[in-house]
């Protein structure tokens, strides 16, 4: 044991006490005393509070993690009280019949784990450079593709049309003096270019609304007129496909809505209600007031939609299941463009399926003088 030479011997014993009490309550150095079985018989408050409570009575291997007969002096990485773990060298002293030990933060450790520390710090700002320059060029990626889209979508509207107006004006106006043949093929003609000409619309729209331009040109209107006329634009289609359309339109009260966008979301929900009808099938759109809220419902006895499903249909390019096979041409746009224009006017776009099939879209607009003043 270290003597104390200068203090004069009739102190020292008083000292040692007066020290020893003081470094074993505040000493940054963990201590504890176990018995000759490895049991905790004694520690100091720095043991507790990085064990978070009475250690007495506890095995010296299960906190430490290292029996002392291993090991005279080894690391050990200790769990403290916050979850964080605290790296020390352990010091077994053996008593005669116990052992003492003492835990001291490792300098040498600290050290390399704060050159750790640093050196992931520094990994991961470089990764969150990259990453944001990754996303500017998405960015600038996504910019590109939308005008490519909506460049290219504006120069074929033009040709398309032009195509559309000549068949037309033969098949009316020069009928007689086709045969059935040739009226069979400017008909397929017609109808394709038609189709062109509604996808073309979809890609002008989607690429005006991805630039953030989409701008209602709101005036006073009756939403149960605009949805008949909507639903009218897919009667030509119903016939084709066999399916009835039934109208139950409550009259409305006018509100400020941007008719010709409604208009289209209103065709879009029937003909997507009328594409995945059985032939014979019916559709029925309704419309009622709620309070001063408008609620358009699209209801059809198709197969339905899975409900794991029906958040991603209305992202642009997700189709279903049923969107395949008897639709070759569908581009999965027509639900994400309605629901961008329900979402404009302040409403809210939903769809629900039955358990034996059928499915009802949902359109709510608020009320007139609501949010979209
Ligand atoms: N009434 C409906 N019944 C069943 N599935 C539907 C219905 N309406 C839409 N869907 C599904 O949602 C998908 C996306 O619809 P939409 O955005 O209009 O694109 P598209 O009609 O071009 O496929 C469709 O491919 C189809 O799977
Ligand atoms: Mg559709």
């Amino acid at each position: 044991m270290t003597a104390l030479r200068r203090v004069p011997p009739s102190l020292d014993a008083v000292l040692r006490d007066v020290a020893f009490d003081h470094l074993w309550r505040s000493s940054s150095v963990l201590a504890l005393v176990l018995d000759a079985q490895g049991v905790v018989i004694d520690a100091n408050a720095r043991a507790e509070a990085l064990f978070d409570g009475p250690v007495v009575g506890r095995r010296g291997v299960d906190l430490v993690g290292v029996a002392g007969a291993a090991a005279r002096s080894t690391l050990a990485h200790l769990g403290t009280r916050g979850g964080a773990v605290e790296t020390v060298r352990l010091t077994f002293r053996d008593l005669g019949g116990a052992t003492l030990v003492l835990g001291e933060a490792d300098a040498g450790e600290l050290a390399r784990v704060e050159r750790d520390l640093a050196a992931m710090h520094a990994d991961l700002q470089n990764l969150t450079r990259e990453v944001v320059r990754k996303n500017r060029a998405l960015a600038r990626l996504g910019e590109l593709k939308s005008r490519f889209v909506g460049m290219a979508a504006h120069d074929l509207r033009k040709p398309t049309g032009v195509i559309l107006g000549y068949v037309d004006l033969v098949l009316d106006g020069a009928g007689a003096a086709l045969s059935d043949d040739q009226r069979r093929l400017l008909g397929a003609i017609r109808s394709s270019c038609s189709f062109m000409a509604r996808v073309i619309d979809d890609f002008l729209d989607l690429a005006v609304i991805e630039a953030g331009q989409l701008t209602l040109h709101l005036a006073p209107s009756d939403p149960g007129s605009v949805v008949r006329a909507g639903a009218r634009r897919a009667e030509e289609h119903a016939r084709r496909a066999d399916v009835t359309v039934s109208l139950d339109l409550e009259p409305g009260t006018a509100r400020r809505l941007d008719a010709s966008k409604i208009e289209q979301v209103a065709m879009n929900l029937v003909g997507n209600a009328i594409e995945h009808s059985p032939p014979g099938g019916r559709v029925v759109v309704a419309s009622r007031l709620e309070g001063a809220a408008f609620t358009l419902t699209v209801s059809d006895e198709g197969p339905g939609i899975d409900p794991d499903d029906l958040a991603r249909l209305f992202r642009p390019f997700e189709r279903g299941a049923h969107g395949g096979v008897a639709r070759v041409g569908s581009f999965g746009l027509g639900l994400s463009i309605s629901k961008m224009i329900i979402d404009a006017h302040g409403g809210s776009l939903d769809a629900a399926s039955g358990a034996h099939g059928g499915t009802v879209f949902v359109v709510r607009l608020p009320g007139a003088g609501e949010r979209i003043a």
